[in-house]
C-alpha cells in the first residue's frame, strides 16, 4: 500500500491519497464507531472509535476522498477529540458494512465542519442514502447548525444525525454523494445493530387506522429528557443515546413544574430497558396549580418538524409521586388531536416508580411544520394534573425518503408562492450560464441579500436576549404628546357608583336630544355592533358623531361604560378618539365620540370591498395607533393599559388619520413600584398576551404584544383568528410569527403588497412584529420603541421611494393594474 501525505504549511492540514481499498470482513454484530479521517483508533464518551485510514477494518471505502484535520478541539463536550478530522469527498464514496440478514441497524452521522484551503466550511452541500433510504438530500451542514442553533444563544458547531434501518437481505452501504459544486463530508460514523424490536410493528396511527413499519426508515429529530438533566450518550451503554432537556420546546415554563426521584425506579417490564435508560424517567414534568379562567392550562410542546411526514411520538412515563391510582387522570394530544383519555399512568404501569412508554403515530400534512404536545387534566375526571418523563420523536421515511425536499428557508415559499428561486441555484446558475446572469442579477439579488441577512440576522439574535438591542433606542422626540385639556377632570374623576354624577367633563346630553340625532335608533344608522351593544351615526349642532348605545342590562357593561367615560375624560390626543359627551338618563349608557368617516382599520384590510391600503399609508396607520398607544402608556400622569389593542379598535377618521377607540377595557397602570397589575384576563381572542393569560399580570407589554398582531394583521390582511383554516394558520400570530422567524414573511403578505413594499421595508416592518410577539414581556420593546422604529421605517420607504423614482401612492391610488401575479421584489 503506497500512501502519499502531504502537511500544509501550517500542519493543519493533511491530504492522503490511498491506492488499495481497505480489506472487508466478516457480519457486522457489534457496534462499529468509526472516526472518520483519523489514522490511529481514540477512545470517546467510553467506547473506542476505529480510525478508518487504517485497514484492517470491519468496512470498506469506496473511494478515500481527502481529510481535513484540526490540532483544535471544537469545544463539544464529549465528541470534541472525535471532531479533530473529517473525511471530505468531491465525488460519491461509499462505507460498505458487512450485515447479517435482516439487521434493524440504528446509524448516527457527525458531521463538524473544519475549514481548510481546499475546503470552505460553507460550501458543503450533498446527499447521503443508507442502502435505499436517502438520509439527507441537499444537506448544507453549516445552514443546518444555525437553524438548530435559532432558539438558543449557545453556539454548537456540529452537528450529529441519527436514522434507523432495516437492512433487510443486504449489506449496509452509507453513501456520501456531493451535489453540484459542493463537497461531501463525514466526521464519524456509528453504526449499531438494535438487538431487541425497539419498534412495535404495525404501530398505531391517531384515529385508529395501522401503519406498517416495514421497510420504513427513521430519523430521530428530538430525544428529551422531560423535567431533567440533559444525560449524554455515555449514560446509555445500549444504544449511546444523549437526552436534551425539555425547556426550550415548553411553550411556557409557568404551566408545569418538576418531579424526581433517583432511588426507585425499575422497568414495568423487562422488555421495557431496551427504551430507554432508567435515568429518563428518574425525572418527570407535571402540570403546575396555574389555573385560568378556573381551567388548568395545559402543559404544551412544540417542535419544528419537516412537512408531509408520519411522525412516531414515543413517550416515556413514570408515576413518581403517587402510591396509588386515579391520582393523575389526564389527556394526551398530538397535533391538537386527542391521542389518549383517561390516561392514568400509575394504572397502566400498574405501580408506582416503574417505567413504560407509550407510541403514538400522526401525519404532518404539506402545511404542517410544527408538531404539537399537550398534555391536560381531562374534563370527564376533575381538574387532575398530568406527568410526562421523556419524549422521543422519529420522522418516518416516505418512499425511501427521510429528506425534507428542500432546504427549510424554501420549502414554505414554495408551497406558499412556488415562485421563489432557490438561493444555492441561483449561485449555481449565475457561476455557470454566463448568459443569463444579467437578468438574473436584478431579481435574485433582493434574495440573495435576503438569504445573506437571515444568517447575520441569526447571528445577531443568538447573542441578544432581555436586554434591548443596539438599534432599539427609547423614543423621545416622537411621541408627539399633546397636552391633556382638562387636568382637572382628571384629578376629579371620582369613583363611580353605579349613577354617574354629574362633574363629569364633557357635554351631557338628554336621551331626547340623542333620540333626535339618530333619528330615534334608525337602524339604517347603524355603524357598528359589538359586544356591547351598537353604534349610530348621528348628527348633533350640525356636526358628525358617532354614538354608542351599550346594552342596559349588564354590571359589567356599565363598569366599562364608566370606565371609558373617565379615561377618555382625562385623555385628549389626536391618536385617540375623543369622546364629546355621553347620555345617562333614563338608565341609559350612551357614548358620543367624534366620527370618523373611515370606520375601523380591520375593514380597509379584509372582508370588505374597499380598496386595498397602500403600503405607507399602512405604515401611517400603524404609526399613529402606536402613537396613541405610547401616549396612553406614557403620556398621562399615570400610564394607562389599553387592553384591547385590535384593528377594529383602530379607527381612520376622513384623512385616514388613526385613532385608537374603545377604552371600556382599560387599566390605570401598574403605580411606579410596582411592575404589573394582577388582573381578571380581558380582552379579545388572537390579540391576547400569552403571558398576560398565564399570569394575569398586566402590564403595557402587554399592548406591545396586541399590537404586534396588529402589525402582522396589518401586513397579512387575514382575521387573526379564522378557524376555518388550516390548523396552523388559524391563529395569525403564531403564524406570521414562523414566517417571520424563517425571514419568509413576504410568502405571507397581503398580496396587495406585492411590488409596493420593499424587501427590505417588509423585513424591518416584520421585525418590528417579531418583537412585540417576544414571548417574555421583558423583551419586547416599548410602544416608544415600536413608534420609534416605523417611524424610520416609514423614512426609509419615503427615500427609498424617491431614489427609484417609483410612483408615490397617492390617495386615489388602487394600482390593480399593476399587480404581479408573484412576489416580486423590487429592485433594491
Ligand atoms: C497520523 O499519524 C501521524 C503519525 O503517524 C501523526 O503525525 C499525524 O498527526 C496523524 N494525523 C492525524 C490526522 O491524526
Ligand atoms: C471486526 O471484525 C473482527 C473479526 O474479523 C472482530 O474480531 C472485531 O471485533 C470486529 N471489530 C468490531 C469493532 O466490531
Ligand atoms: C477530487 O479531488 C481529487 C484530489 O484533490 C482531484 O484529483 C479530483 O480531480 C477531484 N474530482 C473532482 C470531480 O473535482
Ligand atoms: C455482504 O458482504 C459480505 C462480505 O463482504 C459478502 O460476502 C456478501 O456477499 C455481501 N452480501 C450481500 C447481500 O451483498
Ligand atoms: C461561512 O459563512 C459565515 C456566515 O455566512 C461567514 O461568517 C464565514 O466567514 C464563512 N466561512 C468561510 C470560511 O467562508
Ligand atoms: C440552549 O441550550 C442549552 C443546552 O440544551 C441550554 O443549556 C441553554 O439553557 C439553552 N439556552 C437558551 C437561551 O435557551
Ligand atoms: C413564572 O411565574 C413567576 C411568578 O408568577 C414569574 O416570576 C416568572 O417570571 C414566570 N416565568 C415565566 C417564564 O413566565
Ligand atoms: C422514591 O420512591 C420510593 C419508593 O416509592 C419512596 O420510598 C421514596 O421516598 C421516594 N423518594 C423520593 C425522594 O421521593
Ligand atoms: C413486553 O412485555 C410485555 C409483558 O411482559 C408484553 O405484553 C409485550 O408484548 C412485550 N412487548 C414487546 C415489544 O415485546
Ligand atoms: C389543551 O390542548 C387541547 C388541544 O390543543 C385543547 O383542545 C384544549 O382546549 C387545551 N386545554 C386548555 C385548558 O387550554
Amino acid at each position: 500500500m503506497a500512501s502519499v501525505r502531504i502537511m500544509a504549511s501550517n500542519g493543519i492540514l493533511v491530504v492522503v491519497i490511498f491506492s488499495v481499498l481497505f480489506t472487508s470482513a466478516e457480519a457486522q454484530a457489534r457496534p462499529l464507531f468509526i472516526n472518520c479521517g483519523a489514522n490511529a483508533s481514540t477512545i470517546v464518551d467510553g467506547r473506542k472509535w476505529t480510525a478508518d485510514s487504517v485497514p484492517p477494518n470491519n468496512f470498506t471505502l469506496s473511494y478515500p476522498g481527502q481529510i481535513i484535520s484540526t490540532s483544535a478541539n471544537n469545544g463539544d463536550p464529549v465528541y470534541g477529540d472525535l471532531y479533530k478530522t473529517a473525511r471530505v469527498f468531491n465525488t460519491t464514496s461509499m462505507y460498505s458494512f458487512s450485515m447479517a440478514r435482516g439487521t434493524f441497524c440504528m446509524i448516527r452521522l457527525h458531521f463538524c465542519p473544519l475549514s481548510s484551503e481546499n475546503f470552505n466550511v460553507n460550501g458543503s452541500l450533498f446527499d447521503v442514502k443508507a442502502n435505499n433510504l436517502k438520509l439527507v438530500s441537499k444537506f448544507d451542514v453549516v445552514e443546518e447548525i444555525s437553524w438548530r442553533n435559532r432558539k438558543n444563544s449557545s453556539k454548537f458547531s456540529s452537528l450529529m444525525k441519527e436514522f434507523f434501518l432495516d437492512t433487510g437481505l443486504n449489506n449496509l452501504s452509507i453513501q456520501f454523494i456531493p451535489n453540484h459544486e459542493g463537497f461531501a463530508f463525514v466526521s464519524a460514523i456509528e453504526v449499531i445493530p438494535v438487538l431487541g424490536k425497539l419498534f412495535a410493528d404495525p404501530a398505531n396511527r391517531l384515529g385508529g387506522n395501522e401503519l406498517s413499519l416495514t421497510g420504513r426508515g427513521m430519523e430521530t429529530m428530538y430525544r428529551l429528557n422531560m423535567g431533567g438533566p440533559k444525560l449524554d450518550s455515555g449514560k446509555d451503554p445500549n444504544l449511546w443515546t444523549s437526552w436534551d432537556t425539555d425547556e426550550n420546546y415548553m411553550f411556557s415554563l409557568n404551566t408545569s413544574s418538576t418531579v424526581s426521584n433517583t432511588s426507585a425506579i425499575s422497568y414495568a417490564s423487562s422488555n421495557e430497558s431496551s427504551f430507554a435508560p432508567l435515568m429518563v424517567y428518574e425525572s418527570a414534568r407535571v402540570s403546575s396549580d396555574s389555573r385560568v379562567l378556573e381551567r388548568r392550562f395545559n402543559m404544551s410542546w412544540s417542535f419544528d418538524v419537516d412537512p408531509s411526514f408520519d411522525y412516531l411520538i414515543r413517550l416515556h412515563f413514570c408515576e413518581l409521586t403517587y402510591d396509588i391510582a386515579n391520582q393523575r387522570i389526564f389527556r394526551i394530544f398530538i397535533n391538537k388531536k386527542t391521542a389518549a383519555a383517561n390516561y392514568d399512568v400509575f394504572e397502566h404501569a400498574k405501580g408506582r416508580n416503574l417505567a413504560y412508554h407509550e407510541d403514538y403515530v400522526d401525519y404532518l400534512s404539506s402545511q404542517g411544520d410544527t408538531l404539537w404536545l399537550q398534555l391536560g387534566s381531562d374534563p370527564s375526571s376533575g381538574d387532575s394534573d398530568a406527568i410526562l418523563n421523556g419524549l422521543e420523536i422519529f420522522k418516518l421515511s416516505q418512499n425511501d425518503n427521510l429528506a425534507h425536499a428542500l432546504s427549510r428557508i424554501d420549502t414554505g415559499i414554495q408551497e406558499e408562492s412556488g415562485k421563489k428561486p432557490k438561493i444555492k441555484s441561483f449561485w449555481i446558475a449565475i457561476s455557470s450560464s454566463v448568459g443569463i446572469l444579467m437578468l438574473f442579477m436584478l431579481s435574485s439579488t433582493a434574495f440573495i441579500f435576503l438569504h445573506i441577512r437571515r444568517r447575520k440576522k441569526k447571528k445577531k439574535i443568538n447573542g441578544q436576549h432581555n436586554s434591548n438591542p443596539p438599534g432599539w433606542r427609547p423614543l423621545f422626540l416622537h411621541g408627539a404628546v399633546e397636552s391633556i385639556t382638562n387636568p382637572q377632570a382628571s384629578k376629579a374623576a371620582p369613583k363611580f357608583n353605579g349613577s354617574l354624577g354629574s362633574n363629569r367633563p364633557g357635554k351631557m346630553f338628554t336621551f331626547h336630544e340623542i333620540k333626535l340625532a339618530t333619528n330615534n335608533f334608525n337602524e339604517s344608522l347603524v355603524i357598528g355592533v359589538g359586544g356591547f351593544g351598537k353604534v349610530f351615526k348621528g348628527i348633533v349642532g350640525g356636526m358628525a358623531v358617532a354614538i354608542k348605545r351599550a346594552h342596559p342590562q349588564s354590571q359589567q357593561g356599565l363598569k366599562e361604560f364608566e370606565t371609558e367615560i373617565e379615561m377618555l375624560s382625562k385623555l385628549r390626543h389626536r391618536h385617540l378618539v375623543s369622546m364629546i359627551g355621553y347620555c345617562d338618563e333614563q338608565n341609559e349608557m350612551i357614548l358620543v365620540y367624534e366620527y370618523m368617516a373611515e370606520g375601523t382599520l380591520r375593514s380597509h384590510l379584509f372582508g370588505s370591498d374597499k380598496p386595498p391600503l397602500a403600503w405607507r399609508r399602512r405604515l401611517e396607520i400603524c404609526i399613529g395607533a402606536a402613537r396613541g398607544l405610547h401616549y396612553l402608556h406614557t403620556g398621562a400622569d399615570r400610564s394607562i393599559i389599553h387592553r384591547d389593542v385590535k384593528t377594529t379598535n383602530i379607527l381612520l377618521d376622513q384623512n385616514f388619520v388613526a385613532k385608537v377607540a374603545d377604552f371600556g377595557l382599560s387599566k390605570a397602570g401598574p403605580a411606579l413600584d410596582q411592575t404589573h397589575v394582577s388582573t381578571a384576563v380581558k380582552g379579545s381572542f388572537g390579540y391576547l398576551d400569552p403571558e398576560y393569560f398565564r399570569r394575569e399580570q398586566l402590564t403595557q407589554k402587554s399592548d406591545v404584544y396586541s399590537f404586534g398582531v396588529v402589525l402582522f394583521e396589518v401586513i397579512c390582511a387575514r382575521a387573526v383568528i379564522n378557524p376555518a383554516l388550516p390548523k396552523e394558520q388559524v391563529n395569525l400570530a403564531e403564524w406570521a410569527l414562523r414566517w417571520q422567524r424563517r425571514k419568509s414573511l413576504e410568502a405571507v403578505v397581503d398580496r396587495q403588497l406585492e411590488g409596493k413594499c420593499s424587501a427590505d421595508s417588509l423585513r424591518k416592518f416584520g421585525e418590528i412584529a417579531e418583537k412585540c410577539l417576544a414571548d417574555d414581556c421583558r423583551s419586547r420593546p416599548t410602544m416608544g420603541e415600536v413608534l420609534w422604529h416605523l417611524e424610520s421605517l416609514l423614512q426609509s420607504h419615503e427615500e427609498h421611494g424617491v431614489r427609484v423614482g417609483l410612483r408615490p401612492e397617492g390617495e386615489e391610488e388602487d394600482d390593480s393594474g399593476l399587480l404581479s401575479s408573484h412576489h416580486k421584489p423590487e429592485e433594491s
